[in-house]
């Protein structure tokens, strides 16, 4: 196994955004020093202030990120605090960011990126994506779905998107499409049926997921979840590219194969340096209203994807057909049926979600800073 080097380390943690300044810890001089030996990476970071509310995200966010990098087996975190000298160096330095890096993407630094993936197609990442953005939605965040199956697109018929399509505003900016409450991207939203898109394979579409970043006014959204194609390709790598914020959410079925899936995940995940938040098992087994328990698919490959991985399980989603016909008449089974035993597993899953990658808070460090020198002036300090 190659080993990760303190330049690889330094590369991902450029994925962690400082949320109170919008720009990575790396770019803003917070850290310190990295060292990394047998397996043991140790981060000096340098906080704004000690008491930061932030500690403990850019904590658990760097840890995520570093012991998704090969050969890493334990993180630790040294957190100290700024001097005042380097304090107003990277209020500088962030400022300074702000005017020369004008945005390479539209998606807003601070957006939480979560990419459904799997290591083999069908296993039902476009039917979650939906019903994950749903239930996000319905707990009250701000949600995008990007559908960046850009050749297989299937979320505009799962949301029951008629003849709808994506306009630019006079800026050029395209508008996402506005259903059920998220805002949606997706190719099928661009071309007039299926074979078209087939022919333009190739041609425009594969900057499609590029364009659809850096074009689309996305606005401020909590959460970006996005359904990504079959396969561990170009895709992933794109978004990783674009997105140095995308985390993964890796689905699979219960059937105790995990072994070989999980080595193709892992290696996509290392590869395109996206940590794995958890796995998803989908198509599990479900009860009858007579009480009669039936595993279809097997049982525990789930589970043991997530030990693999060494993520935790985030739910379980039985077979559930009310996930097919929801799928098929354009009204997802979170919208249908909210108590059905699928659609509270999905919101469970994304109450788990939301634990595991909190919303960026608006409060900031920085803004407790002004306010508290400002108070301090108000009192004639
Ligand atoms: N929990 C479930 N219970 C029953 N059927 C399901 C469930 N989840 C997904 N399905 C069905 O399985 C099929 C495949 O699902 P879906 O299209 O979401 O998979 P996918 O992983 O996105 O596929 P692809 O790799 O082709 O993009 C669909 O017909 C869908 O309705
Ligand atoms: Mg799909």
């Amino acid at each position: 196994m190659t080993m990760t080097t303190a330049a690889e380390i330094e590369r991902a943690l450029r994925g962690v955004v400082d949320p109170e300044l919008g720009a990575d810890i790396v770019e803003l001089g917070m850290v310190k020093g990295i060292d990394v030996s047998d397996g043991k990476a140790t981060i000096k970071l340098a906080l704004t202030i000690a008491a930061c509310p932030m500690r403990d995200q850019i904590d658990g966010d760097v840890k995520r990120k570093i012991t998704a990098l090969p050969g890493i087996e334990s993180v630790t975190v040294e957190m100290g605090e700024m001097t005042q000298e380097e304090r107003s160096e990277l209020m500088a330095r962030a400022r300074w960011k702000a005017r020369e890096d004008a945005e390479p993407t539209m998606i807003d630094p601070v957006t939480r990126v979560i990419a459904i993936s799997s290591g083999k197609g069908g296993v039902g990442k476009s039917s979650i994506s939906v019903n994950l953005a749903l239930a996000l939605s319905q707990q009250g965040f701000k949600v995008g779905l990007l559908d960046a199956d850009i050749w297989g697109f299937s979320i505009p018929r799962m949301l029951g998107v008629g003849s709808e399509r994506l306009t630019a505003s006079e800026d050029k900016r395209i508008q996402p499409l506005e259903v059920q409450g998220l805002k949606l991207v997706s190719t099928g939203l661009l071309v007039d049926d299926e074979d078209k898109a087939l022919m333009w394979r190739g041609l425009m579409l594969s900057k499609a997921l590029e364009q659809f970043l850096t074009d689309v006014a996305w606005g401020e959204i909590d959460y970006l979840v996005v359904d990504m194609p079959p396969g561990t390709g170009d895709i992933q790598m794109a978004l990783a590219r674009l997105l140095p914020q995308a985390e993964m959410v890796v689905v699979t079925t219960p059937q105790k194969t995990a072994q070989k899936v999980a080595s193709r995940v892992a290696d996509m995940a290392r590869r395109s340096f996206m940590p794995v938040i958890g796995v998803v098992e989908n198509m599990a087994g479900f009860t009858t209203e007579s009480g009669e328990h039936f595993n279809l698919f097997g049982e525990g490959g789930g589970q043991e994807l997530a030990d693999e991985l060494g993520v935790p399980l985030i739910a379980s989603i039985p077979l559930d057909p009310l996930v097919v016909s929801g799928g098929d008449n354009g009204t997802p089974v979170m919208q249908s049926e909210p108590g059905s035993p699928a659609a509270l597993a999905v919101s469970g899953a994304a109450k788990r979600v939301v634990e595991l990658v909190p919303p960026v808070e608006d409060e900031t460090c920085t803004a407790r800073i002004d306010r508290l020198v400002e108070g301090l002036k108000q009192l004639g300090a």
